[in-house]
């Protein structure tokens, strides 16, 4: 995989123009501890690596996106926080999205377990796809088809709907009780892109804000299981720009 040093991170955070709209990848799911926060930073990462301008927003109080960017070297891709957590009530969402430093061409933005309502509607509205997190387990499946159910009544969903992908998140074997889910996805035409194995690689590569695609040598295992997720992001991009 041919990876880019991007560029230093601007001192000054501008706002984004119109012309160089960046692309919007929203992570989301009610229940906690499917791995959002873990999906953000790999993506982010990626992007980075790629020699893209990241912006990575965390809307989360525990602050664990923006935790994991302090951790991280500035010997490696930058990745532009931006800590909404931090909000007085004169912020929206849209407002931190226009925070991000100019040129940025990737927002990827984490939230917090339990989002619903007005707040998940607004999260809907100003963002161009949803990626979704589940881990394989009955109650999480369960939480996950409630959630899908959320998101697709939602007034910011409603207005103008948007792609929605589920990655199937610290899966241990290939046999997965995921029948019901994957039933319930296709009759709704959401795609389920790939599963993401349960490895200390992601533990390891959160200590130090890195993600896998930061190692020097990543597992061959996990670069396999995100392509699916990084040919089907590009593609939505692809589609968005061709919209
Ligand atoms: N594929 C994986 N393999 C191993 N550990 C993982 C994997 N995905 C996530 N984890 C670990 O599981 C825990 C929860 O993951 P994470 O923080 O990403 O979930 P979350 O959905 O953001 O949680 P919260 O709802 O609290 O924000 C973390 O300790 C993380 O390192
Ligand atoms: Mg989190």
């Amino acid at each position: 995989m041919t990876r880019k040093l991007s560029e230093p991170l601007q001192s000054q955070t501008v706002r984004v123009v119109d012309q160089t709209k960046p692309f919007r990848i929203l992570i989301a799911n009610s229940k906690g501890g499917c791995g959002k926060t873990t999906l953000a930073t790999n993506t982010a990462a990626y992007f980075a690596s790629m020699g893209h301008k990241v912006a990575l927003i965390d809307h989360d109080p525990q602050g664990s996106s923006a935790q994991w960017l302090s951790a991280r070297s500035h010997s490696l891709p930058n990745i532009y926080s931006v800590a909404a957590y931090r909000k007085d009530d004169s912020h929206t969402t849209r407002s931190f999205q226009l925070m991000v430093p100019l040129n940025t061409s990737h927002i990827i933005i984490d939230t917090p377990a339990g989002v619903t309502g007005n707040v998940l509607s607004d999260h809907l509205r100003h963002c161009d796809l949803v990626l979704m997190p589940v881990v394989p387990s009955v109650i999480d499946i369960r939480a996950a088809t409630g959630f899908i159910k959320d998101v697709l009544l939602s007034p910011g969903f409603r207005i103008k709907p948007k792609p929605i992908a589920v990655i199937a998140n610290r899966v241990k074997r290939n046999t997965l009780g995921y029948n019901k889910l994957e039933a319930f996805l296709n009759s709704l035409h959401i795609p389920f892109i790939t599963t993401i194995r349960d490895t200390q690689q992601y533990v390891r590569a959160a200590e130090f804000g890195m993600g896998i695609f930061d190692f020097t040598q990543p597992h061959e295992k996990d670069l396999e299981e995100w392509q699916p997720l990084i040919n089907w992001l590009n593609l939505q991009q692809k589609n968005l720009k061709n919209s």
